[in-house]
């Protein structure tokens, strides 16, 4: 047996008891007359002692030539301790030692296994396994299972079923690159690693399924960012015989048993916003609705005077900072550089501080009046102590711009408490996008989503203007969410795909399963997924979803633990016709 208790167990009642444990050192202190080792399992810590009244001279030379990380079992009797430590739940005992065996030895960690060590980012994740045995790291990944764990619990009590769909399959669109797997059997063919389960669940609800789920990885190839990695996990689901009010109400079930089970925290209010709101109200589809600091236009107000910026502008709108007139002008300055930084990407940024005498003082005085102020103020919703900051430019432009500055002041300002959850259904999601670039059109959620009813005709006339039946669900200012109703019908699917620039054999050769199987009795259905890890660490209090993965990529998509991606050797090469022209 290797141990009868866990690091983490031992309490008052079980001094004098006869116990056995395994872990690994963490800390060893030697006073010369007695030695206290640290031993640390998953459960928590537990102080070890060796002394020169109770212990053999023999057992406590072995004790000191312990190194940290080794890995050692113990026989001991629990006592009472002298010095009791009230940080820790096993600190009113200690573990009288009277037997040791060295488990495994250890190198010197590269890095301190404490909650905050001295290792930076690449060095741990160079050594992972290290790093997940520090508290907060090990802590994410439980609270991770715990997660999984109530998703599952929820979803089977209401009816889903989880199946599991395959990895090695033909593209899914979703918007990302594919990464894609040689076939050796099939020479010059490739699999492509599912971007999503999209297409196999809707062969599920065809298949009759009626209520699906998958806890399932997914892969994009795209850039990554604070809440991206190329591989990631999708709480994925669907029905059928659904309407969009189906789903909603379905999955606002879920994230209120999630949020209630996880945080303790009733939510009941999951407002609604149509994607057009969003965009007009915070610049961004995916708004933190925990704090003000709506958009406020100003056109019609601060356009036709004397200021050619504004006159210029295609939109010229503001928020109003609250309690931000305490700024000084080169904390402004500072404000200004940070809107100008090519990530933002602003020309510059007007300012009227809102005086607590009711007075205004812009930066463009030269142009307005104290009236032209107060309207400004009443049009962002601007009190006495505020500071009203305003962008102008081409309008997706600056909302862009001010939704980025709108943030960082939530931040700077503290309002984005972690503690706080405010959910937000985003609908009505137009149905396309303009691709700038290239001058098509995509689908904003993918191909498979239905257009509003009646909209159809408006395909041929204005694109840009069709509305889905798409969704996203937004938490703190982080889609968690998204999903829409499908198109189930092979007429539908085959004018989408016309519209999305596929020619007939085109969308024959990549969906024709999908189509085909429409003839055969599709149901009407719908569905959603929600990022798993974004949704974990956004429960977690965090927004970076690395920290709760346990063996994460880093930020070039490398996993530098085991060195991947990797060359293959030519033999491999030969055998699955490859040819490199690096
Ligand atoms: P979508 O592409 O919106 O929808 O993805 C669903 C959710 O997955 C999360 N997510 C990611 N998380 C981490 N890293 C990534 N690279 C990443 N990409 C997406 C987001 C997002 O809201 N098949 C559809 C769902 C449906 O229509 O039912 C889909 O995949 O939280």
């Amino acid at each position: 047996m290797y141990r009868s208790h866990t690091c983490g167990e031992l309490r008052e009642t079980h001094i004098n008891t006869k116990v056995i444990l395994s872990g690994w050192v963490q800390k060893t202190r030697d006073k010369g007359f007695v030695v206290w080792i640290d031993l640390r399992d998953r459960y928590g810590i537990t102080q070890l002692v060796f002394d020169e009244d109770r212990t053999s001279s023999k057992l406590i030379e072995q004790a000191r030539s312990l190194g940290r990380e080794f890995v050692v079992q113990i026989n001991g009797t629990v006592i009472e301790r002298a010095s009791k430590n009230p940080n820790i739940p096993t600190g009113n005992i200690e573990v009288l030692v009277e037997e040791l065996t060295v488990l495994n030895e250890s190198e010197t960690p590269p890095f301190t296994i404490e909650n905050e060590t001295d290792g930076g980012e690449d060095i741990r994740m160079k050594y992972r396994y290290l790093d997940i045995r520090r508290n907060p790291v090990k802590e994410n990944l439980i609270f991770r299972s715990k997660v999984s764990m109530e998703v599952r619990k929820y979803l089977s009590n209401e009816g889903f079923i989880e199946v599991e769909t395959p990895y090695l399959i033909k593209s899914t669109p979703e918007g990302a690159r594919d990464f894609v797997v040689p076939s050796r059997m099939n020479k010059g063919q490739f699999y492509a690693l599912p971007q999503s389960p999209q297409t196999f669940k809707q062969l599920l609800m065809i298949g009759g399924m009626d209520k699906y789920f998958q806890i399932v990885k997914c892969f994009r190839d795209e850039d990554l960012r604070a809440d991206r990695q190329p591989e990631f996990t999708q709480i994925d689901c669907e029905m059928a015989f659904v309407e969009q009010e189906d789903i909603l109400n379905a999955f606002e079930g879920l994230t209120k048993h999630l949020l209630k089970e996880i945080k303790g925290v009733e939510i009941d209010s999951f407002p609604r916003m149509s994607y057009d709101d969003a965009m007009r109200k915070y610049g961004n589809d995916k708004p933190d609705i925990r704090f003000g600091m709506e958009f406020g236009e100003l056109n019609a107000v601060a356009q036709h005077k004397d200021f050619g910026v504004f006159n210029n502008a295609e939109l010229v709108v503001g928020i109003a900072v609250p309690g931000a007139n305490s700024y000084t002008r080169k904390e402004i300055d500072k404000l200004i550089d940070w809107v100008r930084r090519p990530q933002v990407g602003a020309l510059g940024m007007v300012y009227s501080r809102c005086n607590d005498d009711g007075s205004f003082k812009s930066s463009v005085d030269k142009f307005y009046d104290q009236e032209d102020l107060a309207k400004w103020a009443e049009v962002t919703g601007a009190k006495a102590g505020d500071l009203i900051c305003v962008l102008s430019g081409d309008a997706n432009k600056v909302r862009t711009q001010l939704s980025a500055l709108r943030m960082e002041l939530a931040e700077r300002l503290g309002l984005r408490n972690a503690e706080e959850f405010a959910p937000l259904w985003v609908v009505d999601f137009p149905l396309l996008e303009l691709d700038e670039e290239t001058g098509h059109y995509h689908a904003m959620h993918h191909p498979f989503t239905s257009p509003k009813p009646g909209q159809l005709k408006l395909l041929d006339t204005d694109p840009g203007a069709v509305k889905a039946n798409a969704y996203d669900l937004v938490l703190n200012g982080n889609e968690i969410g998204g999903g829409s109703i499908r198109i189930h019908d092979k007429e539908m699917q085959s004018t989408m795909f016309k519209h999305l620039g596929f020619t007939p054999e085109e969308a024959k050769a990549q969906f024709g399963f999908l189509m085909d199987a429409f003839q055969y009795g599709a149901p009407p259905h719908g569905g959603i997924a929600f990022g798993l890890d974004r949704l974990v660490a956004i429960l977690g209090g965090q927004e970076t979803i690395r920290d709760f993965i346990a063996f994460p990529k880093n930020n070039s998509g490398r996993d530098v633990m085991i060195d991947a991606p990797a060359a293959i050797d030519d033999e491999q090469l030969k055998e699955l016709n490859l040819k490199l022209d690096i």
